[in-house]
Order: C-alpha cells, then structure tokens, then sequence
C-alpha cells in the first residue's frame, strides 16, 4: 500500500471522511484489505521525534468489548472485529510519535473505508497485551478498534457522539494565536496554513476536549498542549498504567498538520525550541514547533 501523502485521494477527504466509529458489521475485514493495512504499518518510518512504536493489527475476540470497560475506556464498542494495538518505545516525545504514528494507520484504514476507534485505558499488561505477546514492561497507551463500519448515518448519530458533542470543536479563536496567547490568529494571517490548522481542529482527542493550540510566530507554528484538568498524570493514574492520554492528542494533531501541509506543497519540518512568551496558564505545555 502506498504510503498516504503518495494516493491519489486527497489527505483532507480521508480527514474529513474519518469518525470514531462505535458500531461495526460482524463481517470481518477482507484478507486483502488486512494485508494492505500490515504493508502500510510495516514500512511505516520512526515518528517525527525519532521513536518508532510498534503496532500489530490482531483479530477481535468475543469478550473483547466487555473487557474495555474494566480497562477504563468509556463508551462502547459494539462488534469491532480487530484491535490495532501498539507498544511505546524509548524517547522524549515518545507518546506523541504514538499518537502520530496510531493516526496515520487510522487514514489510512479510512482509506480503506474501514471504521475506527481511538480508546484510551490501562492496556498495559491487559488481555489486549497478551494478544501482541507483549513483554511485562511494554507500554500501551491506547488501542484502536478496526471493522467494517455497520451503518454511516447511525453511527455518526449515536447517543454517545450527542452526549460528548463529538462534532463539535471549539472556535478557531481559541484554538490558533499570533505571536502571543492573548491574540486570536484570523484565517487570513495564517494564509497558506489556513488548511493545514483546519485538518488539526478536526482531530480527534480524548474525550473531545482539544487540548492542541498552535501559535504563529514569523513562519514558525509553536505547538502547545493545553491540559485539561483532571487530566494530568496523577500517581494514581500512573499506578494504573493510564498513560498520559493528551499527549497522544498532540502527535495526532502533528499528523493531521503535517500530512496537509505536505499535500499542499507547503515546505517545513519540525523542530523543539519553545520560543520565549507568557504561557496561556499553567496547564499549558510547549510540545514542538514546525518550521514553514
Ligand atoms: C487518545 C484518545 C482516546 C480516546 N478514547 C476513547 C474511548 O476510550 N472511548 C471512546 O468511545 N472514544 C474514545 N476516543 C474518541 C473520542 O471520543 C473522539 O475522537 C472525539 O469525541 C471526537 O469525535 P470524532 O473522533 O468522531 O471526530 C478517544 C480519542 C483519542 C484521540
């Protein structure tokens, strides 16, 4: 399978197309169309910060769905017939190259016209674990669930999408800044990036709170991860196995950016120097910055 900025659908349809899908067929996904999945996760290259996770696509079992709630999920997942399950490795941004890494299998399942489902919990050591012959101290800070989607129009509709205001996103206002985070960035003054920015705010994230901000300055985009409270990693969570989900949320709002901006033809590459401004408050987080 070809890798996703080299397809003749455009990244921004596959952006656009995708919904966390909760409800699958009982048919399971064609053989041909696993394969190219495998293909696409085998060549996939190391994240963006250098870290390359692992991933497996592995076949759903019966009491699958059941075992999520009691993993922390919420929400829940009727007939998924596969898991793609991954394991952290060593580094910095690891957890945001995961979440790269996870969204690019995703668009390209998407692709595929498969439905999927980002869920965060305390895999680590679960069922979901043994199903990659994981070791003891591999880290899985979030699966996602894989099938053939069981009904567009119910799906998108659901109770629980209504519930979290799933399609919603908040304003651009308080999601993109110009040179400080006192000052909103107009679709006009992010010109070129306009998209690119557009394709982040329609990622998903954990409990749909979106927690990215990006700010402008010059042609640098500074990207910063606004916690939610609650949200922070507590000890409790750590004890758990619950890894530090927003970050997750951040590497796949690096994807959705950088994939967009590489199919406009928009030069840049992504470097850390958190530039020196007053912060948004003190849940705000530098994570890396793109050079355009
Ligand atoms: C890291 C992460 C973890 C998530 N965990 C769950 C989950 O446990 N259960 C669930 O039903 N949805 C989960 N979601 C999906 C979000 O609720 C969803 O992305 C958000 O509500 C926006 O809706 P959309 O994906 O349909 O655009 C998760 C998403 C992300 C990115």
């Amino acid at each position: 399978m070809t890798q996703l900025n080299e397809i003749p659908q455009p990244i921004t349809d596959l952006i656009r197309q995708r919904f966390s899908c909760r409800s699958y067929l009982e048919q399971p996904i064609s053989a041909e169309k696993r394969q190219q999945l495998k293909d696409f996760i085998g060549a996939l290259p190391n994240g963006p910060s250098g870290s390359h996770p692992s991933f497996f696509l592995v076949a759903a079992d019966r009491e699958d769905s059941h075992a999520l709630k009691d993993l922390g999920t919420y929400g829940f997942i009727r007939g998924a017939t596969g898991f793609i399950i991954g394991t952290l490795d060593a580094g910095e941004k690891n957890l945001e190259d995961y979440g790269y890494q996870m969204e690019q299998i995703i668009l390209a399942a998407t692709r595929l016209g498969l439905g999927t489902c980002w869920l965060g919990g305390s895999f680590t050591r679960s069922s979901f674990a043994r199903k990659i012959n994981a070791a003891d101290d591999a880290l899985i800070p979030a699966v996602t669930s894989i099938g053939e989607i069981a009904n567009v129009t119910e799906a998108r509709n659901g109770l629980l999408r209504r519930q979290i205001n799933a399609d919603q996103r908040l304003p651009w206002e308080q999601l993109f800044f110009d040179q400080t985070f006192s000052a909103p960035l107009t679709r006009q003054a992010a010109g070129d990036y306009a998209i690119p920015l557009e394709m982040l705010r329609l990622g998903p994230s954990a409990s749909n709170k979106q927690p990215w901000r990006v700010l402008k300055y010059g042609s640098n985009w500074h990207f910063f991860l606004q916690r939610s409270k609650g949200y922070r990693e507590s000890s409790l969570t750590r004890f758990l196995g619950v890894a530090d989900i927003q970050r997750l949320d951040l590497g796949i709002a690096m994807c959705h950016f950088e994939l967009t901006a590489r199919e406009l033809g928009l030069p840049g590459k992504w470097f850390s120097a958190e530039p020196v401004i007053p912060k948004a408050d003190e849940l705000t987080e530098y994570t890396v910055s793109w050079a355009g």
